[in-house]
C-alpha cells in the first residue's frame, strides 16, 4: 500500500530516540521530508546519522525544549523558512517522572502539565498556519494507554494525559471543516529508554531487578511481550498519512492487549 507520504513535510518532536525516532524512521522509509527534534544536539546528530544509515534519507533537525515557551514559535518559523508548509505534525516529548500521589509537589504537577499537555497546545497552535497550507494536514499526539487504564506508580501521566486526549478530540471536531485531521496514539509498554528507567524505578521500589519487573509486566500484556518501537512507528506513520484520510478524532492503542476493557 502506498501511504502517500512521499515528499510530504513531517515534523516529529522528541525524536532523538524511542517512539519519536521510530516514527521518523518510518517517515523516511516512505520518502517523507522529515524534521526531528529533541533538547540535545549531540543526540540529534547521532540520530541523524543512524537514520541516514537505516533509510538512506537524511532528516533535518531542530534543537529545542518542548517546555520552553518560545519553542513552538521558533520551530514553526524554522519550518516556514525551510519548507513553507507542514503536512504532518507529531507532538511528542519525554514523559513525566514516576511516583504516587504523595511523591510530588505542586511545582512538579505544574511541570508535568507543561510537558505533557501545554507543550502539545503550543506546538499545534504555532503550526496551524503551516498545516493550513497542506493538502493533507494531519496531527498526531503521542499520549499513553494510561488514559484508559491507570498505570501503577505513574500518577502524573495517568492524570494529565487525559487533557491531551480531550484536546485532540476537540480539535478533530473543530478543524474537520478545514480537513485537518487530529488523532492520538496511546502507546503501551514499548522497549525504549524511558521504559527501561521506569522498570528500574519499580525494581528499586519493590526490591527486585528490572528484568523481574519486565517479566511481571509482560505477564499482564495479552501478547506477553513488550512492543518494539518500530511496531509503534508503523501505526503512527499510517494514521498520520494520507492513506488514513477518513480517520480523525481517534485514540488508537498500540498496547499488545494490555488494556482489559472492551472500549
Ligand atoms: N515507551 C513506552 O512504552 C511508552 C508508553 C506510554 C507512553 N509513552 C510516552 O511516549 C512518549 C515518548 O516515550 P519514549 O519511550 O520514546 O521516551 P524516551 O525514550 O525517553 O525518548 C524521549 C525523546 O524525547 C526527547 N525529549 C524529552 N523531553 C523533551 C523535551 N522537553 N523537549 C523536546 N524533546 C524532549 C528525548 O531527547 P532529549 O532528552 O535529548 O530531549 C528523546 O528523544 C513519552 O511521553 C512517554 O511517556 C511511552
Amino acid at each position: 500500500m502506498d501511504l502517500g507520504l512521499s515528499n510530504k513535510i513531517a515534523l516529529v518532536t522528541g525524536a532523538s530516540r524511542g517512539l519519536g525516532f521510530a516514527v521518523a524512521e518510518q517517515f523516511l522509509l516512505e520518502n517523507a521530508v522529515t524534521i526531528i527534534n529533541s533538547r540535545t544536539k549531540g543526540d540529534l546528530l547521532v540520530a541523524q546519522k543512524i537514520l541516514l544509515e537505516k533509510t538512506q534519507k537524511k532528516p533535518s533537525f531542530f534543537v529545542g525544549d518542548m517546555v520552553d515557551k518560545n519553542f513552538a514559535s521558533m520551530i514553526a518559523d524554522f519550518i516556514d523558512n525551510q519548507f513553507h508548509k507542514l503536512d504532518i505534525l507529531i507532538t511528542n516529548a519525554g514523559g513525566p517522572p514516576p511516583g504516587n500521589f504523595e511523591s510530588f509537589t505542586e511545582l512538579q504537577w505544574e511541570e508535568a502539565i507543561e510537558l505533557s499537555f501545554l507543550s502539545h497546545v503550543r506546538l499545534i497552535r504555532a503550526c496551524l498556519s503551516l498545516l493550513r497550507k497542506s493538502e493533507c494536514p494531519s496531527v498526531l499526539t503521542i499520549t499513553s494507554y494510561s488514559v484508559k487504564q491507570p498505570i501503577p506508580n505513574l500518577i502524573l501521566s495517568n492524570s494529565i494525559r487525559s487533557a491531551t486526549i480531550g484536546l485532540t478530540k476537540s480539535l478533530a471536531l473543530e478543524f474537520a471543516q478545514e480537513n485537518i485531521r487530529f488523532n492520538s496514539i496511546l502507546p503501551g509498554w514499548t522497549e525504549t529508554e524511558r521504559v527501561q528507567k521506569l522498570l528500574e524505578s519499580r525494581a528499586q521500589k519493590n526490591g527486585t531487578s528490572p528484568e523481574t519487573e519486565k517479566q511481571l509486566q509482560e505477564k499482564d500484556i495479552a501478547l506477553k511481550r513488550l512492543a518494539k518501537p518500530e511496531e509503534f512507528g508503523k501505526v503512527a506513520a499510517f494514521l498520520s498519512s494520507p492513506a488514513a484520510s477518513y480517520m480523525t478524532g481517534l485514540m488508537i492503542s498500540v498496547d499488545g492487549g494490555a488494556i482489559k476493557g472492551t472500549y
